[in-house]
This record gives C-alpha cells, sequence and structure tokens, in this order.
C-alpha cells in the first residue's frame, strides 16, 4: 500500500548513472561513511558520483556532515562503492529507507561492506577519539524491517525476513565477520594504533541519553552508544554480504560528562580518526576480496 518504488528500479536507474560498474573484475567493497568521517571519499580515485536523490526508492539525507551520495571507483586498486553521508531514524526515515542504501549495494554485488559511525562511549576505558569495532550489537531503534525482495538474498538466511512469513524466529545475525575483524585489527597492529571492541546499542535519538540511561545502558553491558548502522549492517549481513561495523567515539557517554556535545566538535574529532580508518578501509579493500 505504499508507492516507493522496487529496489529493481533503483538498482538500474544505479546502473545507468554509474557505467563503470560493468567495468570492475572484482566485486566492490562497499563503504558507508558516518558523520565526520566522508574524507574517506576524497581517498577514492576518479569517483563517479551519484547523489541519492536521482537515485528513484532512496531518500535524501539532510543530517549535517552527511553530503548524500554515493562514490564509485577503486581504492587500493579495489572496485569500491561509498557513501558519503547516511539516513537516521530520527531524521524521521523508516527503517525500510535507511536500510534501501546497503540493500542497493548488496544487489550491486558488494562483498564486503565496512560501516563506519560516531558513537558516544559508554565504556569507561574508551577516551576521546578510540576507534572501536562492532563486535556485538543490540538494536532499540524504533520500527520494523520488511524481507528484502529474495532476488537480492544470497543466502536463504535473512535477518529481515519476517517470522510471521516464515513461521521461524531466528535469532539477529552477527554483523562482525570474523576475517575482517582480523584484518583490522593487523592494521591497528602494524600501523601502531589502538583498536577496541565493544558492544554498540542503537538508539532513535535524536537526544544524547540522559545520566540515568547511560548508567543503565552500562548495566546493560553496552559499551558504545549511536543512533545508526545496525540496520545497514544487518540488511547487508542478511543478503550474504561480510560486515563489519567500526565507530568513533566523539563523546563519553557517561554519567558525569558533559550534557551536550557540540557538533563541530564532534566532526573534529572524526577527522582526527579518519586517517587510522582510511588505513583499516585500505587494508580490507586490499586482503578482503
Ligand atoms: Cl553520547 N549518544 C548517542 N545516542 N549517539 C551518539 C552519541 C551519544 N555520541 C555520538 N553519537
Amino acid at each position: 500500500a505504499d508507492s516507493v518504488p522496487d529496489l529493481s528500479e533503483s538498482l538500474s536507474a544505479f546502473r545507468t548513472k554509474a557505467p563503470i560498474l560493468k567495468e570492475f573484475e572484482k566485486a566492490p567493497l562497499g563503504v558507508v561513511l558516518g558523520s565526520g568521517l566522508g574524507g574517506l571519499a576524497d581517498a577514492i580515485e576518479s569517483p563517479t558520483i551519484v547523489p541519492y536523490k536521482e537515485i528513484p526508492g532512496l531518500a535524501a539525507s539532510t543530517a549535517s556532515g552527511h553530503r548524500g551520495e554515493f562514490l564509485i571507483g577503486s581504492l587500493a586498486s579495489r572496485p569500491v562503492i561509498a557513501m558519503a553521508g547516511r539516513l537516521h531514524v530520527y531524521e524521521g526515515h523508516s527503517l525500510r529507507d535507511v536500510t534501501r542504501p546497503a540493500a542497493l549495494m548488496a544487489g550491486l554485488g558488494i562483498s564486503e561492506l565496512v560501516v563506519s559511525c560516531a558513537a558516544g562511549g559508554l565504556n569507561p576505558n574508551f577516551d576521546v577519539g578510540d576507534l572501536v569495532l562492532l563486535n556485538e550489537h543490540s538494536s532499540w531503534l524504533d520500527g520494523k524491517l520488511g524481507a528484502p525482495p529474495i532476488s537480492f538474498q544470497r543466502s536463504n538466511v535473512s535477518a529481515n525476513e519476517s517470522a510471521a512469513a516464515t513461521g521461524c524466529f531466528r535469532r539477529s545475525l552477527s554483523t562482525c565477520d570474523p576475517q575482517l575483524d582480523a584484518i583490522a585489527h593487523q592494521t591497528a597492529h602494524t600501523n601502531g594504533f589502538e583498536l577496541r571492541r565493544g558492544m554498540y546499542l542503537a538508539v532513535n535519538g535524536p537526544n544524547y541519553e540522559t545520566r540515568a540511561e547511560c548508567r543503565m545502558m552500562r548495566q546493560l553491558g553496552a559499551d558504545l552508544v549511536g543512533m545508526s548502522t545496525v540496520p545497514e549492517l544487518l540488511c547487508a549481513a542478511s543478503a550474504g554480504v561480510r560486515t563489519l561495523g567500526i565507530s568513533v567515539v566523539t563523546n563519553l557517554a557517561l554519567p558525569d560528562a558533559p550534557a551536550t556535545a557540540d557538533h563541530a566538535d564532534v566532526l573534529d574529532v572524526c577527522e582526527q580518526a579518519a586517517e587510522r580508518l582510511q588505513q583499516i578501509v585500505r587494508a580490507i579493500a586490499t586482503h578482503g576480496a
């Protein structure tokens, strides 16, 4: 009962706007660049740029620090499709809209997806500027995911598939691929920086947490809190794509931390973390295929 174009319509529009896709000799790496992390986009060689708004079925991104376009090109000789900017539930988008770009990249044949984001650090051992690999997640995001079109599933295990339709309830997928995890840690080791691990809790926002919520979330075992990432990871993982989520700790979500974080400061921290993130993404581009 809605008029959202079919994913196949989005796919054919994308292929028309990015003819370079036909020349790729390997499955591309997909990358989602979160708040302030768009700098990595500049490292992509001879990119074809496709704004989300030119693709039927994709909503435009509005959050500041988010560009709202795909860049299709190469990184370390590997084809890549990068998303500079993403959609959030707090902007009023449904989970279906939020995951559409990831579903689209899966349909275009990416074999891995790295999803980056800014997050608040709940683990008292984390510092502002730390990179944290999301080894576990939980989602408190409102809404539900519809089943993705069968033709874009490369495995028959779909996290999005409705339990009602299949009569089978399944634990939500892990989205931390062991091989990508190993490449990321090896890269951190080689380049002499710390890469932490943690459980990411996805919430609607747009407010940051109250002091009480920070305490609660920590007691429940969350290391990070943020407003994104899990939907894209789950959507891609359910389509058989190997996935890895990485957060930059942009502020501390501790009971005694300041109640607000200035968006400009957040973007500043991301800029400093972007180089380390880029090293990881390059290594995955090189070794992941
Ligand atoms: Cl402290 N909370 C949430 N929900 N999202 C964030 C954040 C905090 N810091 C960056 N993103």
